[in-house]
C-alpha cells in the first residue's frame, strides 16, 4: 500500500451518525444514491433494495431498457483517444485463426488495426476517471456502497468481437451503449481455463441462455458466472464493475497497515521504557551450530507477536484508508491558477464545491478518509457526509461552513490538490 501523509488519529466515541441522517430524502436533484424503494426501469423495474435481495450476488438479471434512449458516453473516437494516454490502462485483444492475442496500451490511433478488420476488442479501464459522461453514469450505481464499486470501463469491438467465454470473480453490470452484442451465459461448475493463453478463456463454455443486447439493455452477472459476449457489428459495452479484495489481499494490506500504527504508536510513547520492545537474549549459552535457529528465539518472538492486538476501530480505520487510496496511475490536476482562499471562499459560497470524479471519500462513524488519509469526523460530520453522499455542495451549504475557518482552510488545500473543485457541475 502506498505510503499516505500521517493520518490523525480518529478521536474514539465522538461523532455518532443519526440513522436518519442520509441525504437522498433530500436530493431531488439527481445527484443523490438512487432511493432503495424506488422501483425503477435500471432494474427492470424492480427496486434497488429488491434487486439486491434477490439477484445481488446470486444470480444474473437481463434488463430490457435500462436506460431508454442511451447514448454511448463517448463517441468512438473519444475512446481510441483516451487508450493513447499513457495514465490510462487499456488492452487490446484479437482473435483471428483460433489464436488469442493480447496487447497492452497506450495505443496511438495508427496501432490499432482498421475498423474494416474483423474480431478484435479494445478495452479501456477506469473511464468514469477522465470523463465526467461515465462518472453520471457510474451515478445510477450507488445504491451499491461506493466501497464495493471499481470501475466503469467501456469496451469497443467491431463485428465478431469479443474476450472469449470467461468468467470473472467480481460483479458487473454489461449496459449495452452502442451496436448488438451476443450474449451467452451459463451457471457452469467447470471453470478452468485453457492453458497457455494470454486471457482467461474457458475450456468447455456450456452456455444455457442467450440474448442480443442492444443500446439500453443491461445484464447483470454475479461472480462465477461463464459468459461469451459477441459484437454483430460495431459494438460498445459499458461494464460497471466491483471490487471485493480476496482475504490474502486484506490479510497482507490490513497487517502492513498495522505495522505503520504500532510503529507511530512506539514514536509517539515519549519517556516510556521501550526496551521490552525487542528481542533480548541474556539467557543464550554459547553454541556449537552457529546456523541453527535457537528454539527460544522462536518462542519469544511468537510471544511478542501474540501481544498484537486490533479491534473493530483498527479494522474500520484500515478499510476506509485502503478503500478509499486511488489507484497507483491516478494523478490528480491541480488548479491551474488557484484561487487564494478568499477568493476560494467568495467563489464556493457561490457556486458550490464538488469532489474531483478522482476523489474517493468515504466514512464510518468516527472518521472520514479521502483519497487515503484518514481525519476524525467530529466538528466535520454536518458537511463531510452530505459532500461524500452526494460528491457535492450547494452554494448555500458551503456559506454555513464559511463561518469556521478550519473547516474552509481545509477545503482549500483540498481545491489546491485538486481533490475537490469549485462548482457544484462539471
Ligand atoms: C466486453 O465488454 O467485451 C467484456 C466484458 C466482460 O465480459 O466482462
Ligand atoms: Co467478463
Amino acid at each position: 500500500m502506498p505510503k499516505r501523509p500521517n493520518a490523525q488519529p480518529a478521536s474514539p466515541g465522538s461523532a455518532r451518525i443519526h440513522p436518519h441522517q442520509t441525504f437522498q430524502a433530500e436530493a431531488s436533484d439527481g445527484f443523490a444514491a438512487p432511493a432503495p424503494d424506488v422501483p425503477t426501469a435500471l432494474l427492470g423495474n424492480l427496486s434497488p433494495a429488491q434487486f439486491m435481495r434477490r439477484y445481488w450476488q446470486k444470480k444474473p438479471l437481463l434488463i430490457r431498457g435500462a436506460i431508454p434512449g442511451l447514448a454511448a458516453p463517448l463517441t468512438r473516437d473519444e475512446l481510441f483517444a483516451l487508450a493513447d494516454r499513457d495514465e490510462v490502462e487499456s488492452r487490446l485483444i484479437t482473435h483471428a485463426r483460433n489464436k488469442w492475442a493480447l496487447e497492452h496500451g497506450p495505443f496511438a490511433r495508427d496501432e490499432l488495426p482498421s475498423l474494416k478488420q474483423r474480431a478484435w476488442t479494445l478495452l479501456v479501464q477506469g473511464v468514469d476517471l477522465h470523463d465526467e459522461r461515465a462518472r453520471m453514469l457510474l451515478e445510477r450505481f450507488r445504491f451499491v456502497p461506493d466501497a464495493r464499486l471499481d470501475d466503469l470501463m467501456i469496451s469497443f469491438a467491431t463485428d465478431g468481437g469479443g474476450v472469449g467465454p470467461h468468467f470473472d470473480s467480481y460483479d458487473v453490470f454489461l449496459l449495452q451503449v452502442h451496436g448488438k452484442r451476443r450474449w451467452r451465459i451459463g451457471a457452469q461448475r467447470d471453470l478452468t481455463l485453457e492453458p497457455g493463453l494470454p486471457l482467461k478463456v474457458l475450456q468447455h463454455f456450456e452456455p444455457d441462455a442467450e440474448w442480443l443486447l442492444e443500446p439500453g439493455d443491461m445484464l447483470y452477472l454475479p461472480p462465477h458466472i461463464a459468459h461469451d459476449g459477441i459484437a454483430e457489428g460495431e459494438c460498445m459495452t459499458c461494464s460497471i464493475g466491483f471490487r471485493a479484495p480476496s482475504a490474502t489481499e486484506l490479510t497482507s494490506q490490513f497487517l502492513y497497515h498495522l505495522a505503520e500504527k504500532l510503529a507511530e504508536r512506539v514514536d509517539n510513547a515519549q519517556g516510556a521504557n521501550v526496551s521490552d520492545q525487542r528481542y533480548c537474549d541474556p539467557q543464550q549459552p554459547a553454541v556449537t551450530r552457529p546456523a541453527q535457529l535457537p528454539a527460544a528465539l522462536v518462542q519469544k518472538v511468537g510471544a511478542i507477536l501474540a501481544k498484537v492486538r486490533w479491534d473493530d476501530g483498527d479494522v474500520a480505520s484500515f478499510l476506509g484508508a485502503y478503500l478509499s487510496e486511488p489507484k497507483p496511475s491516478v494523478v490528480f490536476d491541480p488548479p491551474r491558477r488557484a484561487l487564494d482562499e478568499v477568493r476560494f471562499i467568495r467563489q464556493a459560497s457561490k457556486a458550490g464545491i464538488r469532489l474531483d470524479r478522482k476523489s474517493l471519500l468515504l466514512y464510518d462513524e468516527r472518521a472520514y478518509y479521502l483519497n487515503g488519509e484518514e481525519n476524525p469526523l467530529a466538528g466535520a460530520k454536518t458537511w463531510v457526509l452530505e459532500l461524500a453522499d452526494r460528491r457535492r455542495l450547494s452554494g448555500k451549504r458551503f456559506v454555513t461552513l464559511s463561518r469556521h475557518p478550519s473547516m474552509t482552510a481545509r477545503l482549500h488545500e483540498w481545491y489546491c490538490a485538486g481533490w475537490i473543485q469549485v462548482g457544484e457541475l462539471g
